[in-house]
């Protein structure tokens, strides 16, 4: 089996990278990136977070295709592939204080978006972050043509899958317990919003 190869990830991982070296800091000890893909945003993120473990995870079908991207790169501080199907299984069981999902939003139906988003809640402590990379409409509206074309693409590969409204992730976000720290532009009408956990309060 050849490496998948997603030409998208060439394209976004080094103003992705800028973005995270932003927040993610020394003290950083563990990353859930949900929904890998193949692999090659790990493969180029990891090696930047010496201190940090990026568990990478997604649906079973693409686990051989991240193996073999972890498998030539050799780099010790990336794990995984996890099983995690939303939908089907619970949320990982370690602890983890930073999560990276990029260009799952708009894949994942809405139901699993929220129940996502629940499970960032329920799982996350006081002061982690979350970092969501893909495109987002603002005011129902689209950002560009590029983007409402790309939503219509999505539906008729599964009705189920739309670019969300910036405005519904946020308010289930902040239900769950987050605030918005950033909301960062950037290339090809992507976003990158940035949440941290709050206090929990009883
Ligand atoms: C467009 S790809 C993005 C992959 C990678 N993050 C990237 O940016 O190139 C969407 C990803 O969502 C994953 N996915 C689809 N349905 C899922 C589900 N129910 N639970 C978890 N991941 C899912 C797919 O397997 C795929 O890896």
């Amino acid at each position: 089996m050849n490496k998948p190869f997603a030409p998208s990830c060439e394209r976004n991982k080094d103003a992705i990278l800028k973005i995270l070296k932003q927040y993610i800091t020394s003290d950083d000890h563990r990353l859930l990136e949900v929904g890998s893909g193949s692999g090659q945003h790990a493969v180029h993120f990891a090696p930047e977070f010496k201190d940090l473990q990026w568990v990478t995870s997604d649906v079973k079908s693409n686990h051989d295709g991240i193996k073999q991207w972890l498998k030539s790169a050799r780099i010790p501080n990336i794990h995984g592939p996890l099983d995690f199907e939303l939908g089907v299984d619970e949320f990982p069981r370690q602890i983890f204080n930073l999560v990276f999902t990029a260009n799952t939003f708009h894949i994942l139906s809405w139901k699993q978006d929220k129940s996502l988003m629940k499970m960032f809640g329920n799982r996350l402590r006081e002061g982690s972050q979350v970092f969501i990379y893909g495109p987002f409409n603002y005011d129902g509206k689209y950002t560009s043509k590029s983007n409402e074309d790309f939503d219509m693409w999505l539906k008729d590969q599964d009705s189920k899958s739309a670019i969300r409204n910036f405005e519904d992730v946020n308010s289930c976000m902040v239900k769950n317990g987050f605030k918005l720290t950033a909301d960062h532009e950037m290339p090809a009408n992507n976003r990158m919003l940035v949440y941290t956990r709050l206090e929990f309060v009883k």
